[in-house]
């Protein structure tokens, strides 16, 4: 393990101990966030979507988030831009004609991808980006988000950098059929390690961590450092509406409050993943709806009812099951700081405890 944690901090030297990401947030991690997060010492993530043809207005639109990122990081690497971008996969056409080129004009560190049709669908792409990897001087890693052994293990015979395993308390969309960190990460672990690959492969925790504590449970699992989403969403850096944040911050009891479902997508008309995947979200007005009867025509309607009205609060707050934990709006600074040095606390604690 520690030689892999080696590996994030030789490949990205600007980042602190323990090496922290924010999730690549489609909507909501955008540059502001991102370049906060690596001014902090961590690694900031863009979320740049999931429309990679030419006309993609998704693609125009992370252009401008690279260049605006590119001057906030200023001079803390003057050849990569210390930043990553993730990108939802389901749809991948276009990606290596549209996509690869735009993450190579900017010299991105960081590459994320997530939510494949089928595990396959990433090969070509991973191949695509060592062809320009090993002609050009752009080091840029690849990281892939994965929910289950297999994924992982696949994701790593493809040649992914890093494997993000995530688990099933994460907010957002995610496996199905999944589980938690608890369970997923050894195994993810001791699988690498037989296979040879964990001398040149990174581990990513993600999924219910928003403190020092569950980053030294993640660390203690196996993992080389932790993603997280749900508590960047509730930073003065984030672009999230101050309803998500209020709904994050006032929330409790994340196994009771929120549920991973398909049906948060299906009241606001996002129903688009493939069915291997769906999503943790706290249960809102229109998921009471439909259980206490409402059929879904109704609450759709309702939906798009509020939303012309420019009423926000049907809309779907995506959030894992440690939302309960999260009480204050930070700055990213704050945040990043105050995880690294309760890692060092409860390992403290823990050293004396036992
Ligand atoms: C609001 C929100 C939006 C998300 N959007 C994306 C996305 O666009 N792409 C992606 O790969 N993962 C996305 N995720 C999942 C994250 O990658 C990550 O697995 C998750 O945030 C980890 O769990 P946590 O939220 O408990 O920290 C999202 C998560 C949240 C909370």
């Amino acid at each position: 393990m520690a030689q892999s944690k080696h590996l994030l901090q030789t490949w990205f030297p600007h980042t602190t101990s323990p090496f922290i990401a924010n999730a690549p947030m489609f909507g909501f991690a955008d540059y502001s966030l991102a370049a906060a997060v690596t001014k902090a010492g961590g690694l900031g993530f863009i979320g740049g979507g999931f429309d990679f043809t030419t006309e993609s207005s998704q693609l125009t639109k992370l252009n401008g988030q690279l260049e605006k990122a590119r001057a906030e990081v200023g001079d803390i690497s003057s050849n990569n831009l210390p930043i990553g971008v993730g990108f939802i996969t389901f749809k991948p056409s276009g990606f290596i004609d549209n996509v690869i080129p735009l993450l190579q004009r900017h010299r991105l560190a960081a590459v994320w991808l997530s939510f494949p049709e089928a595990d396959a669908d990433h090969l070509p792409i991973i191949e695509g980006i060592h062809q320009v990897r090993t002609k050009s001087d752009w080091n840029v890693k690849i990281f892939v988000q994965t929910g289950t052994v297999q994924a992982a293990m696949e994701a790593v015979k493809q040649g992914a950098d890093v494997v993000v395993v995530q688990g099933s308390d994460a907010g957002g969309h995610q496996w199905a059929q999944g589980a938690s960190l608890i369970s997923l990460l050894p195994e993810v672990r001791d699988t690498l390690a037989e296979t040879g690959a964990a001398s040149h492969t990174a581990v990513l925790a993600a999924g219910g961590i928003v403190d020092g504590r569950g980053c030294v449970a993640a660390l203690g699992l196996g993992a080389d450092g932790v993603v997280m989403g749900t508590r960047f969403v509730a930073t003065e850096e984030c672009a999230a509406p101050s309803l998500i944040k209020k709904a994050i911050l006032s929330g409790s009891d994340g196994a009771a409050s929120t549920i991973k479902s398909i049906r948060h997508d299906v009241f606001q008309s996002t129903d688009v993943f493939p069915r291997q995947y769906d999503g943790r979200a706290v249960i809102g007005i229109s998921y009471d709806e439909s259980k206490s009867g409402a059929s879904d025509e109704d609450i759709i309607q309702r939906y798009k009812d509020a939303m012309k009205n420019g009423e926000d609060d049907r809309r779907t707050v995506w959030a894992g099951a440690s939302i309960g934990v999260i009480k204050e709006e930070l700055s990213v600074s704050n945040l990043v700081k105050s995880v690294q040095q309760e890692v060092k606390s409860v390992l403290n604690r823990l050293n004396q405890s036992i």
